[in-house]
């Protein structure tokens, strides 16, 4: 429990800006581990991390570490990973499967539902010491979307469905890629971590803004790579950042649109798969096993997803592209982790899959040509924020030109602009004021 001073966070969200402390003050972000991660639904893993009974995976809600394990019952679990004992993890690696799950430190053993199975040496426990009292705490609220396992550390709250809401959706036109209707996350793991706020991650997730700018190396075409060195001619012809002219990455960048929703979440606007014409063995194998389950009216659809870089606030992303699951872990005020799971799509042509898996590895692993970008710019925003010169992050980017949209009951604007950070503040502002 935090018992500091409290700050007044009303003062510290502005229209259209961010107290810089939000994202360098210690106490802050302890309220945030109480108060965000310790009540809201946050997503700890998917069905085919643990396809049978004693498979478990490892993973945190905000700092706590938690198990993710299905028992003999068939039922996921979300058991804190913290023995009843003396404390001591109980469970170490990444992933793996028990039959029951044993503390290394004076081997007491639970079941996978987390029921405490036996002391060692029983002789010498206290005389009214109840096994029945000392199992592995449990999640009070689990539940799942297709896959999708969230938790949630408080008995009360908003309901699950009422969290997800439209997000559902955007579950569903990822999912449905699947020729057998279920994606898979079981092809291993990115991970890295960076000297910043983990609110840093959560707000690229839906900036479109930055990615002509931040990843021109990559995504800028032929002779747009943005340079201002004073007299050089590349440099003169596209000078992004001085207003004067913008390059032709970035304008197309610009038709995109972003949505948003209740409880921070939202996404960006849809992508074409079928993109010029795109045709490959495994591309076409793929469509092929896509109609032969669904319809070619129906896979024409699929192929043109309505949503990409879905954010399932306060910590998972879906990309629809490079298609992926990323989760953020905040570990300090200034020190994040971030995990990222390639998806494979199950029924899809294996070297299609094996594809998106190699596309993941240049783009997101922790030493990939894009990822590595935005790290760069979390580490100096995270540095900058600690200069006096204001106490102000300026969020506002299109502020007040946001439209209701009534297809997906969400609010939308330019992608270019910054109403989803805005969005997420303001889901921020309530968990932290004591709202759930
Ligand atoms: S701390 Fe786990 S058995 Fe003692
Ligand atoms: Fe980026």
């Amino acid at each position: 429990m935090y018992d500091g001073t409290e700050p007044d966070f009303g003062k510290l969200i502005g229209p259209g800006r961010v107290h810089r402390s939000v994202y360098t003050d210690p106490a802050i972000f302890e309220i945030e581990m109480e108060r965000l991660f310790g009540r809201a639904w946050v997503f700890v893993g998917h069905d085919s991390q643990i396809p049978e009974p004693g498979d478990y995976i490892t993973t945190k809600i905000g700092r706590q570490p938690v198990i993710l394990i299905r028992h003999g019952d068939g039922k996921p679990y979300v058991l804190l990973n913290r023995c009843a004992h003396r404390g001591a993890k109980v469970c170490n690696e990444a992933c793996g499967n028990a039959k029951r799950l044993v503390c290394l430190y004076h081997g007491w053993s639970y079941d996978t539902d987390g029921t405490l199975l036996g002391v060692t040496m029983p002789e010498g426990s206290a005389r009214d010491f109840d096994v029945a009292e000392f199992g592995l705490a449990r999640a009070p609220r689990i539940a799942a979307y297709r896959g999708f396992i969230f938790a949630s550390l408080s008995a009360e709250g908003a309901g699950f469905d009422e969290f997800l809401g439209p997000m559902k959706a955007n579950i569903d036109d990822l999912v449905d890629r699947a020729p057998d209707g279920e994606i898979l996350l079981d092809a291993g793991r990115h991970r890295y971590s960076y000297r910043g706020n983990w609110k840093l991650q959560i707000e690229n997730v839906l900036d479109s803004y930055h990615v002509p700018f931040s990843h021109a190396s990559t995504v800028n075409e032929k002779g747009e790579q943005f340079s201002r060195r004073e007299g050089d001619e590349k440099g003169a012809k596209v000078v992004e950042g001085s207003g004067k002219k913008d390059s032709k990455t970035s304008d197309a960048w610009k038709g995109r649109r972003s949505y948003v929703v209740d409880f921070g979440h939202g996404w960006t606007s849809k992508t074409d798969l079928n993109d010029k014409g795109r045709t490959s063995p495994a591309w076409d194998a793929y469509r092929k096993a896509l109609a032969a389950k669904v319809g070619e009216d129906r896979m024409e659809e699929i192929l043109t997803p309505q949503f990409h870089n879905s954010l399932l606030y306060p910590n998972c992303s879906v990309m629809g592209l490079n298609i992926h699951v990323r989760v953020v872990h905040p570990v300090a005020v200034d020190r994040t982790e971030v995990v990222v799971y390639p998806i494979r799509l199950k029924g899809a042509p294996d070297e299609m899959n094996f594809r998106n898996i190699r596309l993941l590895n240049v783009t997101h692993s922790g030493a990939s040509f894009v990822q590595t970008d935005d790290l760069e710019s979390f580490r100096r925003t995270q540095e900058g924020l600690h200069s006096l010169q204001s106490d102000w992050v300026d969020i506002s980017r299109g502020l007040g030109e946001e439209e209701a949209d009534r297809r997906y009951n969400a609010t939308s604007e330019s992608a270019m602009h910054e109403m989803a950070v805005r969005a997420q503040y303001k889901a921020w502002l309530h968990y932290m004021s004591g709202g759930t």
